[in-house]
């Protein structure tokens, strides 16, 4: 691409004044990429106008866990919550994207206790004292998309399954703060389960983060275990989910084999999520949804 010629970012702007010297340092690091890093594709760079359209999804996003924060209570059931956030979503001139999602049924995901994600709202599903929830919303407005969720406690919750809730934010907030150009992801996943294991928790490998942009889930994986200074390079204008799934017991999870949804620890364990959408900016990040 010539130094005159627009940027292929679609910024607008001339490429010796955009992504010049972004394709000069990813040229000068090509002995990284041959020793098994990744060069994150160009696709996955996020331009102004995209990062605008993701924010304002995740402005609606946040509204939504907040209508649900509101609802949350013993007594409540969880398809009233889907409905109440359904409704506020199209209320906005967005949709709720899980509604549809390879077949999924409902509007957001509600897990409760021993349910890892993926659960699905039903009138027969009564919130009741002690329990631990997520609720995990995906708006798409514009034709960008936002995710975040939020874990919920219902009334008096035992202390063990509090301090599951606390240490899985803490999980993604350390993992969040790896979240800055020219760290990998292997980063992310390396604090985050080694401060869950330290806690003498395990975290799920099955599900993990993902970009997120004009899709609901784009490249790159993000895993919540993992190795420093491996995998694909963060670069500024890539935006991602960090969710890490955390057990009270064994990592291991299963599918519901009637519904083909409910994701559930197999030991029964209580598992707990937090997630949020995160810009990789020049000198850190930034937080589209939470
Ligand atoms: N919001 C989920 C995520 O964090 C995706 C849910 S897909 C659904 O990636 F179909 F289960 F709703
Ligand atoms: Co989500
Ligand atoms: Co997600």
């Amino acid at each position: 691409m010539m130094r005159n010629e627009l940027c292929w970012c679609g910024s607008g702007r001339k490429y010796k004044k955009c992504h010049l010297a972004y394709d000069e340092k990813i040229n000068a690091m090509k002995f990284d990429f041959m020793k098994g890093q990744v060069r994150p594709p160009k696709k996955l760079i996020k331009n102004e106008a995209d990062i605008e359209g993701i924010r304002l999804a995740g402005v609606i996003n946040d509204g939504a866990l907040d209508l649900a924060a509101a609802m949350i209570e013993a007594g409540q059931n969880t398809e009233a919550i889907d409905t109440a956030i359904h409704d506020f979503i199209i209320s906005k001139g967005a949709y709720p994207s899980c509604l549809g999602f390879e077949g999924y049924p409902k509007s957001v995901c509600i897990s409760i206790n021993d349910v890892v994600c993926h659960g699905i709202p039903s009138k027969k599903t009564i919130l009741k004292e002690g329990d631990i929830l997520n609720v995990d919303i995906t708006t798409e407005y514009n034709g960008y998309y936002a995710d975040a969720s939020r874990m919920f406690m219902v009334g008096n919750v035992n202390p063990a399954a509090e301090r599951l809730v606390k240490v899985t934010k803490e999980c993604m907030e350390l993992g969040i703060e790896q979240v800055k150009p020219w760290n990998y992801i292997g980063d992310i996943g390396a604090v985050v389960g080694a401060y869950a294991k330290q806690n003498g928790y395990s975290v799920v490998t099955a599900l993990g983060g993902h970009g997120v942009g004009k899709g609901m889930h784009e490249d790159p994986f993000i895993s919540h275990v993992g190795e420093p200074q491996t995998g694909m390079l963060l670069v500024p204008g890539m935006v991602l989910t960090v969710e890490p799934m955390i057990n009270m017991g064994k990592d291991a999870v299963n599918v519901d084999k009637k519904d083909g949804w409910t994701v559930r620890t197999k030991d029964h364990s209580l598992s707990a999520q937090w997630e949020k959408t995160v810009l990789v900016t020049e000198t850190g990040n930034r937080i589209l949804s939470s």
